[in-house]
């Protein structure tokens, strides 16, 4: 059995976590009468109907989040927390499982990480993978060793000794995904094998206390039937009922929104960009014109950008926007600057300048909205004190609040990119600008190397419309993470008709990623880099010769400043 004691064991908050009908201010009542402390407000948000949740008890595997979005993709809602978590931190979010995931440790190193007591205590359904297969073992009077040779890679799984509903449905023999150095040397008593592959004879283990371990990794793709597995875990086994919609999410965010709000008034930055469009528009729905959106054009935007953005919100969705065109005041900042980070640093500045003086005409104002996503929460509550190095400073609207002394609204805290999507759609936006690729805080102004003049503005969109609108028309536009133009400072001699020229050059990155933090560039066929060539040549009198960039990130970034 576990080691140690949790400060407060489920025993004492037992009725919150198996009782289906206690209202949700119950339920943060209690947690806030055990932890002494203010549950985050943005819990609430979770669907109010049948609440209930997967919690990943997250030991620093790189999977980590992936199985809680393949969780939340079998529509159960999932939360990842660190295994010093208190339980107290768990009850208000009706837990009816828990999943251990994997991770770098070694279960018999000293301060190796170990699941809380209490996940056994509550008696509910556990699902150890991996390394969490191993503290399994290992807190329940198993053994766990060093294996001899990691084993990295595809394996077959074959079912065998005694059948479980964990299996169903899952053929007799499938392709597993194994990252693993330690393996299970003897499984814990009243254990059974459930599963095993050539190298690993416990590759799948269970009791009757439905507490479950896989020595490989279900959440990956390369385990062709692992959301099968989950899915059976998560509803055979843990009762669940699937109520993670996007649009039970929208009805409780409303009421989330219309609750923390009340009559008070909130400010947004809209950028036309997927998390601040879905984000205005869901408090807008919630809140009408009590939020203002505050939208800035610094100048450095492409083509069409303003006008689109502007439309869809103020016109088709109705919302309160102040349009601000702040172009003439950042140009004049930027002139003569040539330094990638000090042009980040004007705009970044210039931006709150322009959006402050914009927030005070409007007179009291309590919240600031924000787009902040899941992955941003768990980045930053995993990277703790250590900054990590700063590579580029981004520009982004996280600097307000400092300053600006608001509130955040952030209704977006507890969404992967894909579901912001789907609110998104749900809430009525136009596909364009849900699938929207991402675009950086300062715009054109890091596509263009060395000083940024409004020439320079007019000869990179030209090119940049060119790239879109092939690479929309060759549908690979959803596919890739970005594609755009970069306006050099180099400049080269050419020929046209019978006359030499003296242009610039423009380099094309089109690059796929899951998270920008690693990217590779994109195998463009062919046929549509001639095109985009071809048509920047003929339709941008100013470019003479067009490059393809075929660096990946790392070494490379995605974009050029
Ligand atoms: P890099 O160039 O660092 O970019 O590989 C990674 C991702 O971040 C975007 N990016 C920004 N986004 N403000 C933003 O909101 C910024 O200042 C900024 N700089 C880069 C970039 O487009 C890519 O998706």
């Amino acid at each position: 059995m576990a080691k140690g004691k949790a400060k407060q064991t489920p025993k004492a908050s037992r009725r919150v976590a198996t009782s289906g009908d206690i209202e949700v201010s119950t339920y943060l009542e209690i947690a806030k009468e055990i932890s002494g402390e203010q549950p985050a407000a943005a819990r609430e948000a979770i669907p109010s109907g049948e609440r209930e949740a997967i919690i990943v008890i997250d030991f620093g595997s790189q999977y980590s989040l992936l199985i809680a979005r393949r969780v939340r993709e079998c529509q159960v809602y999932c939360e990842l927390v660190s295994p010093d978590t208190p339980w107290e931190k768990i009850a208000p979010l009706n837990p009816k499982g828990f999943i251990l995931s994997g991770g770098p440790g070694s279960v018999y190193e000293t301060n190796a990480p170990m699941a809380p007591s209490y996940i056994y205590e509550s008696r509910l359904p556990i699902l150890g993978i991996c390394y969490g297969m191993q503290v399994i073992t290992h807190q329940m009077g198993g053994q766990v060793m060093p294996g001899t040779k990691r084993e990295y890679g595809h394996a077959l799984l074959h079912l065998g000794g005694v059948d479980s509903p964990l299996f169903a449905n899952v053929p007799q023999s499938t392709p597993v995904w194994m990252s693993h150095g330690d393996k299970i040397e003897a499984m814990p008593p009243d254990f059974n094998v459930l599963a095993y592959t050539d190298n690993s004879p416990f590759a799948a283990i269970g009791n009757d206390k439905n507490i479950f371990g896989l020595q490989f990794h279900p959440e990956v793709a390369h385990t062709p039937e692992g959301k099968a597995i989950l899915k059976n875990f998560i509803y055979r086994i843990c009762g669940c009922q699937g109520n993670w919609t996007m649009g039970n999410f929208i009805t409780d965010s409303l009421t989330k929104i219309q609750k923390e709000v009340g009559k008070g008034k909130v400010i947004s930055a809209l950028s036309g960009g997927v998390d601040s469009s879905v984000v205005s528009t869901v408090i807008h729905r919630a809140i009408g014109d009590q939020l203002t959106c505050i939208f800035v054009n610094h100048g450095m935007l492409r083509r069409e950008e303003v006008e689109r953005t502007f439309n869809t919100f103020r016109l088709n969705m109705g919302m309160n926007i102040i349009y601000i065109d702040a172009s003439e005041r950042f140009l004049d900042r930027l002139k003569g600057v040539t330094d990638p980070e000090t042009k980040r640093k004007i705009i970044g500045e210039e931006f709150i300048n322009v959006f402050e003086e914009e927030a005070q005409k409007i007179g009291k104002v309590d919240f600031l909205a924000q787009g902040t996503l899941y992955p941003d929460v768990i980045e930053s509550a995993s990277s703790g004190s250590t900054a990590a190095a700063k590579i580029k400073s981004h520009h982004n609207v996280g600097g307000l609040p400092a300053k600006m002394t608001l509130k955040l609204l952030e209704p977006l805290r507890y969404l992967f990119k894909d579901e912001v999507r789907q609110v998104g759609l749900e809430l009525g936006l136009p596909e364009e600008m849900v699938w929207r690729q991402p675009f950086p805080g300062p715009g054109l102004a890091i596509r263009i190397i060395g000083e940024v003049t409004k020439e320079k503005l007019e000869i990179l969109r030209a090119a940049d419309w060119v790239v879109m609108s092939e690479i929309k028309k060759a549908k690979l536009y959803r596919q890739l993470w970005q594609s755009f133009a970069i306006l050099t400072d180099v400049r080269s001699v050419g020929v046209m008709g019978d006359f030499r020229t003296y242009g610039y050059l423009v380099a094309v990155r089109a690059v796929t990623s899951d998270d920008a933090m690693t990217a590779d560039w994109s195998r463009l066929p062919y046929d549509v880099l001639a095109r985009i060539s071809n048509r920047i040549v003929n339709e941008v009198p100013e470019v003479n010769r067009v490059v393809y960039d075929i660096t990946s990130k790392p070494p490379s970034t995605i974009e050029w400043e």
